[in-house]
């Protein structure tokens, strides 16, 4: 079969992994007899430099007449002093919205073979770890009202503003209990319903949602206790459903737990097929250039966009055991290396992982 993907490589290591992952599903489309066509589009910094816009109408139309789309990373120090609305980050709020993705899927996996790269005590990392962060995308405060006002209490003032209506709790909610069905039938509902009014509201919704689903145990947290929980134990958790913030924050401190945020990939479905698929990570420019990035991350992520938007599960999990067996030959990029293995670069990490698509 024939897949239209858009690509949007971006910034930094952006490029960089993207490159390696197309590998990984020419690859895949070789062996199976798929057909992946990519197109390439602008977004971000290189989006700004080239057309002046961070995300060009032409983007989101392609993205949108795709049947997924593959993101690299987007941001850089060069574009830190734009406005707000003019940053390269502006790009994926603007994709997330158009496309109408609200749910952000991260699973925070530790391979056995990983075990050393957990900076968790080894009689915690012994018990595995397996948590899915669901995380509410296109809405709370990333979307809520911001601005500035000359006044404020002491001088000039900036706010932005947390808000939840109980549809996007809902379908957020129904997403995460969903997911449990399939997994550890746990959910676990981070908030601050101490202090948030918006909180108690996503509360009340969660525990309604819940009810259509009698074979699943929910539990709330407050997200500050969560922070400390993931660390303490992180078997406690099954699946996280959260919101946009709490879910960012959460998430890049889970992908630690597993090695590296370097491993962590993640979908963002919209009702229907189309999906996002991206590294949880952001463009590393510290390391951008010198073929230093992990590329699992990505290439994980296109194993997810096989798996949810183009209903191919057994190529899906094909990619995976190939990204398990590199691992397992003791091959490492910087971000997870330890006493014993072999340090690769992006590339090379790469197609050792094409070697092994069978
Ligand atoms: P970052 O995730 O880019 O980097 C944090 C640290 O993790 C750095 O030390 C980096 O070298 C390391 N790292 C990240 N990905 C790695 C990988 N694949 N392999 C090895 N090491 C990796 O976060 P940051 O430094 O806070 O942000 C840098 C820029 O990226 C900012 O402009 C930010 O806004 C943007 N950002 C974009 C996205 C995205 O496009 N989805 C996500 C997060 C941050
Ligand atoms: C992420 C990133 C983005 C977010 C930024 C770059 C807008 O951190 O995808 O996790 O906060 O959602
Ligand atoms: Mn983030």
């Amino acid at each position: 079969m024939k897949f239209n993907i858009a690509t949007i490589p971006g910034d930094g290591i952006g490029p960089e992994v993207i490159e390696e992952t197309i590998l990984v599903l020419n690859k895949i489309g070789e062996i199976y007899g798929h057909e992946f066509s990519f197109q390439e589009v602008l977004a971000g910094g290189i989006a700004i430099d080239k057309t002046g816009k961070p995300l060009p109408e032409e983007t989101v139309e392609v993205c949108k007449n795709s049947d997924a789309v593959l993101l690299g990373a987007v941001g850089g120090p060069k574009w830190d002093t734009l406005p707000g609305d003019q940053r390269p980050e502006k790009a994926l709020l603007g994709l997330r919205g158009a496309l109408g993705l609200y749910a952000n899927l991260r699973p925070a996996v530790l391979y056995t073979a990983l075990k050393e790269a957990s900076p968790l005590r080894s009689d915690i990392v012994e018990q595995g770890i397996d948590i899915c962060v669901v995380r509410e995308l296109t809405g709370g405060i990333y979307f809520g009202e911001r601005g500035r006002k000359k006044e404020g209490k002491m001088g000039e003032e900036a706010y932005d503003t947390e808000a939840y209506s109980v549809g996007e709790v809902e379908r957020i909610a129904r997403t995460a209990f969903e997911i449990a069905m399939k997994r550890d039938k746990r959910v676990t509902s981070v908030d601050k319903a101490n202090i948030l009014e918006s909180s108690r509201l996503w509360r009340s919704v969660v525990v309604e949602v819940a009810k259509d689903y009698p074979e699943v145990a929910l539990d709330h947290m407050y997200v500050d206790n969560a922070a400390m929980q993931l660390i303490r134990y992180p078997q406690q958790f099954d699946v996280i459903v959260t919101s946009n913030m709490f879910g960012d924050i959460l998430s890049d401190e889970a992908s630690m737990l597993t090695g590296s945020i370097g491993m962590l990939p993640s979908a963002s479905l919209a009702e229907g097929n189309l999906g996002m698929y991206e590294p949880i990570h952001g463009s590393a420019p510290d390391i951008a250039g010198e073929n230093k990035a992990n590329p699992i991350a990505t290439i994980l992520s296109a194993a997810m966009m096989l798996r949810y938007s183009l209903q191919l599960d057994k190529e899906a999990q094909v990619i995976e055991e190939a990204v398990i067996k590199v691992l397992e030959k003791n091959y490492r990029t910087g971000d997870i290396m330890s006493k014993g293995m072999t340090l690769v670069g992006t590339q090379e990490m790469g197609k050792l992982i094409v070697g092994e698509l069978k």
